[in-house]
């Protein structure tokens, strides 16, 4: 019964009419594939969620299909650079990643880079993501309604002594199977299992009714933590559940 109304939720985060009011949301990631397998070279990799931020140098390699080599390091964000300016924000990330090319000698290059923001966005393109909502304490002026990417990009722009290549918005979600889906090229599934959870996919493009075309898939960020926001399973709950619910900091979510 549930695994049916899931189904009939995730039709409906489908659909061009429903897709607004839809408790699973269905969200586009205009990811088109999943790796194959070929690719091979060095990126790079900024996960910004919380009051830390990392940044990754990753080298992959066509023949060993593995990833060879993996460095990161965190940097911490001040709170009163939580709730500063965006502009010192993106430019204390822009120093941070600057400081880490020049200690792992990538400065001269140009490289690819993924960005995973770990706050409500709506994607417009696989570079071009706008800020919702601050949430988890950040308060950054000047962001929301923006897009991230070129927020960073200005950044990097201001102090003009390194260069990134394309970037990619990787939701958690999305990160978790393409990684997988390196090694395992049948793997179309990501799910995170953590405070939250959430799970992508690869979907037929045709089915994506707010997406034009009708050729090749995309991964879809489904969003199913919203699964019963509206209500559909108060019926199933158990006093435990509504119990937990009733005390938790987000009731009815
Ligand atoms: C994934 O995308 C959703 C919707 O845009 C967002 O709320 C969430 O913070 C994202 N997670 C990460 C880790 O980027
Ligand atoms: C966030 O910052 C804006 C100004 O940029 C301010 O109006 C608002 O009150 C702040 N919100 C919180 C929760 O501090």
């Amino acid at each position: 019964e549930v695994s049916a109304r899931l189904r009939k939720d995730l039709l409906r985060g489908l659909g061009k009419h429903s897709h607004h009011k839809a408790p699973v949301k269905m969200l586009p990631t205009f990811v088109r594939a999943t790796p194959d397998g070929t690719e091979k070279g060095d990126f790079l990799a900024l996960d910004l969620g919380g009051t830390n931020f990392r940044v990754l140098h990753v080298r992959v390699e066509e023949e060993a299909q593995k990833v060879l080599k993996m460095d990161s390091q965190i940097c911490a964000i001040p709170q009163e650079m939580m709730l500063g300016t965006g502009e010192q924000l993106f430019d204390h990330i822009a120093t941070c990643l600057g400081d880490f090319l020049e200690s792992h000698n990538l400065k001269g290059q140009t490289l690819p880079l993924g960005f995973t923001f770990s706050f409500p966005c709506e994607q417009l393109e696989i570079d071009k993501s706008i800020l919702i909502r601050w949430t988890k304490g950040f308060n950054c002026s000047g962001v929301e309604g923006k897009d991230v990417v070129q927020l960073l990009k200005e950044a990097i722009h201001r102090r003009g002594d390194y260069h990134i290549g394309s970037v990619a918005m990787v939701n958690d979600t999305v990160g978790t199977m393409m990684s997988c889906g390196y090694k395992d090229q049948s793997c179309e599934i990501g799910m995170i299992i953590g405070t939250g959870t959430n799970a992508c996919y690869m979907e037929e493009i045709k089915n994506v009714k707010r997406i034009e075309g009708e050729d090749g898939r995309m991964c879809i960020n489904t969003e199913w933590g919203g699964f019963g926001d509206d209500g559909c399973l108060d019926d199933i709950l158990t006093e435990f559940d509504v119990e937990v619910d009733k005390t938790s900091i987000n009731p009815g979510l």
